[in-house]
């Protein structure tokens, strides 16, 4: 099996994918979970599917966005809780193809993808809520089996007729009264979805593949929801989020409280610069075409990143006190190399401090105007950036590049180690 250092590079050098949520319940406009929510009886949703037939689906429009955003992945809902496949699918009839549309969204969304030179990633959830053995497998243990037979045998069609699949991430795992730990592993939960044999299936078949801890077993990384979480250094991470406040990961028609673009510029950077990646989600409406709201905030990250993105590509990751002292209540700080990056979200006017350097600074650059900044570096360790303007040259977080004269070396403040 390929090193989980060498399957995991490109990754972690990305640092900022798009997430993709879109099904049947795109139509209802109230999220991803409605079925259940609401509980809509199987066969009465079911019907969802002769009316779903996305007049704009355009995988390569959702691919150049994500382009355009600065992401360099992306990953789809090939098949959510509810059950209905966007693909060719020989062990379910409830697919895309067998209804309405007629369509492998799939194949299209995979193509689209490499075309544009992202990476390609599935979103796959293990549970059905079709099948009332997930509800009580005491009471229905074939209609468990079943589900898992179908789990087993769906994940082996995705990855057997897409071409090379670059990460498979897997979701609802849970399992009504059984623990479920998702940074440890879960052997119980695991041992239910037989998820060992499962991700062997799929390494075998895609030797090259990353999988999410969302099997039961904690596999290649770490997906804290909704939450910047960072997890322990030398283990890859990607904290995922939907642009709307809390819940609601597939399309809601109205929803007034979308985060702004400067915070998730602010989600991006923390994720970036404790060492994981941002996977931002959006909605795309019953048709395939992508909200305003979303299409919006995109472009303005791209704007940001076509400056900016040299500091988020690819960062280290400070240690965590480190990143929080020099960064200061106003941004954050992250490296490459000898570049430190300064990102002041809450500009300071004229004069930026920072305390506790032992490099000497070689140059401090603006990079959003390319103006050279003034250093002053006092004896006690503390850095003056001087002449800066009296606005903010970025409105939603301005990047200041400093060259140190080796990798970024720090004293304490007061006596608090750094
Ligand atoms: C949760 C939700 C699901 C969503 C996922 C994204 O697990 O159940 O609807 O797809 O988060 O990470």
């Amino acid at each position: 099996m390929i090193s989980y250092e060498k399957r995991i590079a490109w990754f972690n050098q990305a640092r900022f994918g798009m997430f993709i949520h879109w099904g049947l319940y795109s139509l209802l406009g109230r999220g991803e979970w409605t079925m259940l929510v609401e509980r809509i009886p199987p066969d009465e949703y079911a019907k969802l599917a002769n009316q779903f037939n996305p007049a704009k689906f355009n995988a390569d429009s959702w691919a150049s966005l994500a382009k355009e955003s600065g992401m360099k992945y992306m990953v789809l809902t090939a098949r959510h809780h509810d059950g209905f496949c966007l693909y060719d699918s020989q062990v379910s009839d409830f697919t895309s193809v067998k209804t309405a549309a007629q369509k492998d969204f799939v194949a299209e969304y995979v193509k689209s993808c490499r075309k544009a030179g992202l990476k390609v990633g599935l979103y796959y959830s293990l549970m059905d809520w079709r099948f009332p053995g997930y509800f009580d497998r005491k009471k229905y243990p074939d209609s468990f089996k079943a589900m898992a037979k179908q789990l087993h045998g769906q994940v082996r069609e995705l990855m057997t007729n897409y071409g090379k699949i670059d990460y498979l991430f897997y979701d609802g795992e849970w399992i009504p009264g059984v623990p479920r730990f998702r940074q440890t592993g879960s052997p119980e939960i695991a041992k239910l979805w037989r998820a060992k044999e499962l991700n062997q299936m799929v390494r075998s078949l895609q030797p090259e593949i990353i999988i999410n801890n969302r099997s039961g077993v904690d596999e290649d990384m770490d997906t804290p929801e909704q939450v910047v979480t960072a997890s322990k250094t030398g283990r890859a991470w990607e904290s995922c989020m939907t642009m709307g406040a809390s819940c609601g990961w597939g399309y809601i028609k109205n929803n007034p409280t979308f985060k702004t673009t400067a915070q998730l510029i602010e989600y991006l950077v923390t994720s970036a610069s404790s060492g994981g990646n941002y996977l931002l989600n959006i909605g795309p409406k019953p048709d395939g075409s992508v909200r305003k709201e979303e299409v919006t905030r995109l472009k303005e990250i791209g704007k940001w990143m076509k400056v900016n993105g040299e500091s988020i590509y690819d960062s280290e990751r400070p240690p965590a006190m480190t990143a929080q002292w020099l960064g200061g209540i106003i941004g954050y700080i992250n490296t490459k190399g000898d570049n430190l990056y300064w990102h002041i979200l809450r500009w300071p006017g004229k004069i930026a401090s920072m305390p506790g350097i032992k490099n000497k600074v070689l140059s401090a650059t603006i990079m959003a105007t390319g103006q050279k900044v003034k250093i002053e570096q006092a004896k006690d360790g503390r850095l003056f950036l001087t002449g800066l303007p009296q606005e903010p040259p970025d409105k939603n977080d301005t990047v200041i590049k400093l060259k140190l004269n080796g990798k970024l070396a720090v004293s304490d403040c007061d006596g608090i180690p750094l």
